[in-house]
């Protein structure tokens, strides 16, 4: 139904390149074969594979948005926005830092580039901020556009940003990086923390995307260890 009600009122154009795009979901095209091990859940992931995992997730939301009833469609932009808000945010925090850090001129150029792509969905999401529905025209054409460039910039981000990383960092300091990626979800518990009060940081993915990212830097650096916190969980759940 809401595929209905976009092919009415969006621009052929526009409908081209979004319907594309969602149809090649049906394709994984995340990942290379060396990120693909048998026994992923089970082993520790580095960084790339921990960012690969969010951007398949990304995508399977999209493709959710887009083929459910417009009651459910309204309820996945919400799961949507909070994974790209977390996402962006540990990719800032962690992932463009490395890439300046590392890869010299090339990694700030990729890493410019990808804040600003960013910044347009972060713009993007908190005009949709308000939509009680997609089917309301002005919002439906806004997040098919937002989606359209999210789709783009995760291609983007592999196909450049992800590929460079992988040839020129290692493996150890991809294993590091993906502690603190990880410590990053404690801006966003799904569940309670042993460390942290019951309420969640961020009560809306809005107000995590509107803080400013040297803001978001202190408050990571004032969390513990994420191996200790996995330790202390395992030892009060008995869950390993
Ligand atoms: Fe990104």
């Amino acid at each position: 139904m809401l595929a209905r009600t976009f092919v009415r009122l969006v621009s052929p154009s526009l409908q081209v390149s979004y319907f594309h795009r969602i149809a090649m979901l049906t394709t994984d095209t995340s990942a290379t074969q060396s990120d693909k091990k048998p026994s992923q859940t089970m082993t520790k992931q580095n960084l790339l594979e921990l960012i690969l995992d969010d951007h398949k997730e990304i995508r399977a939301f999209c493709k959710q948005v887009q083929s459910t009833e417009p009651k459910e469609s309204i309820k996945w932009l919400h799961q949507l926005t909070w994974e790209v808000a977390r996402h962006s945010v540990a990719e800032e925090l962690i992932l463009y830092p490395l890439m300046e850090k590392e890869l010299g001129d090339e990694g700030r150029r990729m890493a410019d580039s990808s804040r600003y792509d960013h910044q347009r969905t972060k713009e993007d999401l908190q005009f949709l901020e308000n939509a009680t529905t997609l089917e309301d025209p002005e919002y439906m054409s806004r997040y098919v556009r937002m989606a359209d460039e999210l789709l783009e910039h995760l291609d983007k981000e592999e196909r450049d940003d992800i590929a460079h990383v992988r040839k020129f960092v290692s493996e150890e300091l991809l294993m590091e990086a993906a502690k603190d990626f990880k410590r990053t979800k404690h801006f966003v518990p799904t569940r309670p923390h042993p460390e942290m009060s019951q309420k969640p940081l961020f009560e809306t993915p809005y107000s995590l995307i509107v803080t400013p990212i040297d803001k978001l830097r202190d408050m990571f650096r004032s969390f513990p260890d994420h191996d200790k916190v996995e330790e202390v969980e395992a030892r009060a759940t008995g869950h390993k």
